[in-house]
């Protein structure tokens, strides 16, 4: 199977961490790989908030650029779906699954699932205002109860316009508790016609496989796992494509290149301040599961600046 055929391999947005800074690192790393920006208030688009603008570059950044809108009024989904358009958006995810009460307490991200007509307004207003393809992300449900949720809404979306769901296979109060209920996410696949995508523990190219299989799903999108560990996506990208194929581990060098690049990158985009305080916490992720981590992420919190944590990496990876 070529790779253009293999079924894409998403990596998940994940607010204050897959910023453009790892989205390209993740593209550098797995070129096939999809990336959606960090979730975007519609509200703050539409009252032209620099930062929020800041946070999204969409100019700079190399196509395709999926944003990822939350809100829940569909005149204003609508409306700033039109302005990322304008701007050089290539796709629009709608969020329907984040479970953080400053967001549901405005019956945004998972609360729409507990508002299925408005769940399907956003999505209709937001296909009928562009021309591009619009994607919802969600959880199952709100709670145990109403697991089914996601099932219900598919077709409706499906009829809205919506191109294609990824669904994350938990509840809204399990937020990241207990195992992801792939059957879950089979049994939404089931319910429509529209591609779906598989998310929630997907840990590693066996995972992504088995995701895949009891599911039925087209694709599979990873978070957590590749956190400080983007050559998952590849190894995942590669087992999809041919499981009979050898993807090698990447050595440490080829690891110590990459965090310093993501260093570089961080430092470009957010300046010296930011960027560095922000790598404490990606180098962090890059230590995961070495000998002395803890030692190194203290470490990593005392550095102030990119001299330190550059120094920092290169000391972490020559003694590997
Ligand atoms: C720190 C963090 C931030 C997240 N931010 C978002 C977000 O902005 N939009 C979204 O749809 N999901 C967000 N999520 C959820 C992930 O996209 C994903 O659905 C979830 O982590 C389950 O996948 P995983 O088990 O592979 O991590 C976030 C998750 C984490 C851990």
């Amino acid at each position: 199977m070529s790779a253009g055929q293999a079924p894409p391999v998403y990596l998940a947005p994940m607010a204050g961490v897959t910023d453009r800074a790892f989205r390209e690192i993740a593209r550098e790393i797995c070129p096939a790989v999809r990336v959606v920006t960090e979730m975007i208030s519609a509200k703050a688009l539409l009252r032209d908030n620099r930062k929020t603008w800041a946070m999204l570059a969409l100019g700079e950044e190399a196509p395709p650029r999926v944003v990822q809108l939350f809100g829940r009024d569909a005149e204003e989904m609508a409306a700033a779906a039109r302005i990322l358009m304008a701007a050089g958006a290539d796709g629009i995810d709608l969020n329907m699954g984040c479970p953080t009460a400053k967001i549901v307490k405005n019956g945004e991200g998972a609360a729409l699932l507990r508002d299925g007509p408005q769940a399907v307004a956003v999505a209709r207003a937001v296909a009928r205002a562009v021309p591009l393809p619009v994607s919802v992300k969600c959880r199952l449900g709100w709670n145990a109860a109403e697991a089914d949720t996601a099932a219900r809404l598919a077709p409706r979306w499906e009829e809205a316009g919506v191109a294609f769901l990824t669904v994350h296979g938990r509840t809204r109060e399990q937020f990241y508790a207990g195992r992801a209920d792939w059957a879950g996410v089979a049994a939404v696949r089931a319910a429509t016609a529209l591609p779906v995508v598989v998310n929630g523990d997907i840990a590693s190219p066996a995972d992504a496989r088995a995701a895949l299989e009891v599911t039925g799903c087209t694709g599979v999108m990873i978070g957590r796992a590749a956190l400080g560990n983007p050559w998952l996506l590849a190894a995942a990208a590669a087992e999809l494509s041919d499981p009979a194929g050898a993807w090698p581990p990447p050595e440490p060098r080829e690891r110590a290149r990459a965090a310093l690049r993501h260093l570089d990158k961080l430092l470009a985009y957010k300046g010296e301040y930011i960027g560095a305080r922000e790598m404490r916490k990606h180098f962090g992720w890059y230590c995961k599961g070495r000998r002395g981590a803890a030692v190194l992420r203290a470490a990593a919190l005392r550095a102030e600046t990119a001299a330190e944590l550059r120094a920092l990496i290169r000391e972490t990876y020559r003694h590997l």
